[in-house]
């Protein structure tokens, strides 16, 4: 979280909770925890933004009053949301030109190896007569290859699910938007940032469901209307099935085969980059209980774990205390060797699994507010967030909590943990040398509840 994405996100989240509406935090959401191959990947051809964007489809410059859509989805994405306006630029700048230049490649806008994220990289002939890759994360980088809905949908008599029989892909889904999101903001088993690729310069990514899907500039609105055609997941459970789907993602890596190694060493962008990227200056070391390791062991990146297990223990205390073995378990292995490592990689896999499927079955009220954001606290007084991914999850973690308390009517709640949280994003603003002081004493201002 770069100083530059802390004052997006103070600005941004702050606004969101309020234009969400209160009805979608009440409808519980169906769940439907069905793999949906991502858009990149699909079998239909996309056929660009360009037919998207019709003054009378969704180009419009200002929102129709009459339509169940707001028509000027084009003008959001092209101006306001990064992935129109910066995604493929970037690869144009100098920071990509070095970036491509350490990694041997001719250029980065042209390498898959930029573009399978960069930009809706569909294979060549999946692309339609309209398709630009300049246009950059495209509207079918989300929702799919348009071939076959788009006749459909504009047809106006197609329901959601018969566009999505027809290739839509289900971003109001969180396991879907999450493996979609997570796709591009960590990789997958097709695309991958990996640590050459980080050493070559590219920027360290973060990620947490609930929050960017807040910050990114909307082009919906969740009205009554919506709530009709779709069904949609509170924060609380956005948030959980993106930790539980980011933690997939890690392990999977982190066990197979040709991307959990680099030579002597595992993948290391799997674990804590501060582990090893720190001033020797002042020693920060300082033990983590749940990790069970002596000082100077390269920790894996347990952020997402470090959430996880605050969630499971609240929802099932039997797979919470699965979960913080087969943490210990995973920290333990690396002074074992890779064949403990991958072991315990391996077991978290299906952990995870286990988890995706009760929270996407699972409703998340009122009660489970309180016990969440006191299970976060809990973990915030034993120390457990000294680690900067901690602290910035554990930030995120709040922030959700805190705009999913107020669409359910908990506004007192919402107002006590937002000083405190404009705090906590302060201290994690510069990554090197950051605040954890600054970040503890925030976190201790928000008292937890009986
Ligand atoms: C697995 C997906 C993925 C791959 C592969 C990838 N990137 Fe990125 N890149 C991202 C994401 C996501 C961000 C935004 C990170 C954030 O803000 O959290 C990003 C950010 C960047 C930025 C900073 C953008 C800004 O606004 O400051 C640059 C520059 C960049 N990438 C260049 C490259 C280049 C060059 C390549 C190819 C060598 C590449 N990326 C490969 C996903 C990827
Ligand atoms: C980075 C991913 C992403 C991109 C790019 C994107 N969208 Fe979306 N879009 C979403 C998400 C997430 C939602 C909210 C969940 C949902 O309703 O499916 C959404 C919702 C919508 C909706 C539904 C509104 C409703 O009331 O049902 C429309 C229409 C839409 N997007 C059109 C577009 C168009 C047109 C573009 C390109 C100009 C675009 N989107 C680009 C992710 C994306
Ligand atoms: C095809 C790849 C891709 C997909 C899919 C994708 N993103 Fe992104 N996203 C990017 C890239 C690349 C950037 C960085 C753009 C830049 O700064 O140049 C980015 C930037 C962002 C940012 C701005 C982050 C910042 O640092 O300010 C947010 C928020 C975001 N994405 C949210 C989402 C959400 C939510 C989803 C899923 C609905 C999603 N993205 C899906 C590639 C993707
Ligand atoms: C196990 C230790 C270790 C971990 C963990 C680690 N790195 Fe590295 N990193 C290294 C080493 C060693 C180098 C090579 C240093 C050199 O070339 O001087 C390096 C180089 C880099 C460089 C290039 C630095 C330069 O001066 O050009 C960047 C950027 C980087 N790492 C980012 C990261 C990020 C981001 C993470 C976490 C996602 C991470 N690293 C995790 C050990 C680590």
């Amino acid at each position: 979280m770069t100083g530059k994405r802390q004052n997006g996100m103070g600005g941004l989240w702050s606004g969101f909770a309020i234009s969400i509406g209160i009805l979608a935090a009440m409808l519980g959401f169906g769940g439907g925890a069905w793999a949906q191959t991502t858009p990149q990947y699909g079998k239909d051809m996309h056929i660009g933004v360009t037919s998207c964007a019709g003054s009378t489809c969704h180009g419009a410059t200002s929102p129709w009053e009459n339509s169940t859509v707001l028509q000027n989805e084009y003008i959001t994405w092209s101006q306001k949301d990064p992935h129109g306006t910066k995604a493929y630029k970037v690869l144009l700048n100098d920071e990509s030109k070095r970036i491509a230049k350490n990694l041997g490649l001719a250029n980065a806008h042209e390498a898959d190896l930029c573009l399978d994220c960069h930009a809706d990289n569909a294979p060549k002939n999946k692309r339609g007569r309209f398709f630009q890759i300049s246009d950059g994360v495209g509207c079918e980088a989300c929702h799919g290859g348009a071939e076959r809905w788009l006749g459909i949908h504009v047809s106006g008599v197609a329901s959601h699910q018969d566009n999505i029989k027809a290739g839509l892909y289900a971003t109001e889904d969180p396991v879907a938007r999450a493996e979609l999101c997570l796709s591009c903001h960590f990789g997958d088993d097709k695309k991958f940032v990996t640590h050459q690729i980080m050493g070559a310069g590219h920027p360290r990514m973060s990620f947490e469901l609930d929050t960017f899907t807040a910050i990114q500039p909307a082009h919906y609105v969740v009205d009554k209307d919506y709530l009709k055609r779709k069904k949609v997941a509170n924060g609380i459970r956005t948030w959980a099935i993106g930790q539980a789907i980011a933690l997939k993602r890690r392990v999977d890596a982190a066990a197979s085969p040709d991307r959990g190694w680099d030579g002597l060493f595992p993948e290391l962008v799997l674990f804590d980059c501060q582990a090893c990227h720190h001033p020797l200056t002042a020693p920060t070391w300082q033990p983590r209980p749940s990790t069970g390791l002596s000082p100077g062991v390269v920790r894996f990146d347990d952020s997402n774990l470090l959430m996880l297990a605050v969630i499971a223990s609240h929802v099932d205390g039997e797979l919470g205390v699965t979960l913080k073995q087969q943490t210990k378990a995973l920290h333990g292995s690396v002074l074992k060797g890779a064949d403990a490592y991958k072991a315990a990689a391996n077991a978290l896999k299906q952990t995870a699994d286990t988890l995706v499927a009760k929270f996407a079955s699972r409703n998340f009220g009122k009660d489970d507010i309180a016990a969440l954001m006191n299970g976060v606290l809990a973990e915030a007084a034993a120390a457990e967030f000294s680690d900067y991914a901690g602290a910035e999850q554990a930030t995120m973690a709040l922030s959700a909590i805190s705009s999913a308390a107020r669409s359910m009517g908990m506004g007192d709640l919402a107002k006590a943990i937002d000083g405190p949280l404009n705090k906590a994003y302060d201290s994690l603003e510069k990554y090197d040398g950051w605040d954890y002081a600054g970040f503890r004493a925030a976190i201790s201002e928000i008292k937890p509840i009986n």
